[in-house]
């Protein structure tokens, strides 16, 4: 595999293979040991036309933990404001030597454009609504560490499902990886086409929460939608958002997540956000390990764990 793009791409061996590859990692990184010289003389570059504070700094750390060199590009005073194509700017960096492009992009796409364009790795850090693979697999990292396995539970994601990249990429690789997906969502967030998902839709949250095992959590993505798509941020709250009674509801065992970034009382409650049932910020930590996991995969691991 050369690119990272889309968890569709993931056979099971594949996802698997990372997810072991990530435990490594931060198995390596719990014995205090800060940098693996596996990247040394590789250069990463985080190529980034969208905002992030979790993936773009993880992204870094990873690669920095496997002693690569990184380039952090921002969009904002570069010459993509005079009007550089994504093309040219990524032969730019190409030719100042970088082996990998680490894309985040407003246009669906855009990380598959760019490996046509570039001889190194692509991976895909987000494009508008398509996928977010390495949030995907971070959290089926942080499923599998909680849970012990991910074949045959029962996993729902409520919300914007419509806007939502980080929602595509689980519902490709939960379903490969053996989980069962339901997706929550009022009738104007969910997508046309859902039918061809591997996930049974509900519109109901209070009937499907005594069977998950997993409650995944989506940000509102107020700034990619209309009026017309939004019902009042009350309205929205009670009827779809996670609070301490619907925590109640829920078995004992199960977690909720959220890739952040969080909008603290409509999507999910405070406290259930800061609750122990909750993995919010063991996500972003293991996000690092599985950024690494892939980088090394990419750009030069064998197909082993080391
Ligand atoms: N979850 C996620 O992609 O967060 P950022 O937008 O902060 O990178």
């Amino acid at each position: 595999m050369r690119h990272l793009l889309s968890t569709r791409d993931l056979s099971l061996d594949d996802a698997l293979l990372v997810l072991d590859t990530a435990e490594y990692m931060a198995t390596v990184a719990d014995r205090s040991v800060k940098k693996l010289p596996t990247l040394r003389g590789r250069t990463v570059v985080n190529l980034f036309f969208e905002d992030s504070t979790r993936t773009r700094t993880s992204f870094e750390l990873a690669a920095k933990r496997l002693s690569a060199d990184v380039i952090n590009f921002s969009v904002r005073g570069s010459s993509v404001s005079k009007g550089e194509s994504l093309k040219d700017t990524a032969q730019t960096l190409e030719a100042m030597g970088a082996d990998a492009v680490v894309c985040r992009h407003p246009a669906s796409g855009a990380p598959h454009r760019l490996a046509a364009w570039v001889r190194g790795s692509v991976l895909n850090a987000g494009d508008g609504i398509h996928e977010h693979p390495t949030q995907a697999l971070l959290d089926a990292f942080t499923i599998r560490r909680r849970l012990g396995r991910i074949e045959g539970l029962s996993v729902t994601i409520v919300g914007d499902v419509l806007h939502s990249r980080v929602a595509r990429s689980n519902v490709w690789l939960l379903s490969t990886l053996g989980a069962a997906v339901t997706v929550v969502a009022p009738p104007t967030l969910v997508p046309v086409g859902v039918e061809q998902w591997p996930v049974t839709v509900s519109y109901d949250l209070d009937a499907v929460l005594p069977g998950s095992d997993v409650v995944m959590m989506l940000r509102v993505q107020r700034e990619r939608m209309t009026a017309a798509f939004f019902p009042t941020e009350r309205e929205y709250a009670r009827r779809y958002g996670l609070d301490a009674d619907r925590l109640a509801a829920m078995p004992l065992s199960a977690l909720v997540m959220h890739p952040g970034p969080m909008v603290r009382g409509m999507e999910i409650a405070s406290d259930v956000a800061d609750s122990t049932r909750s993995t919010v910020v063991e996500q972003v930590a293991n996000g690092v390990s599985v950024r690494m996991a892939v980088l090394y995969l990419l750009l030069g691991g064998t197909r082993e764990v080391p």
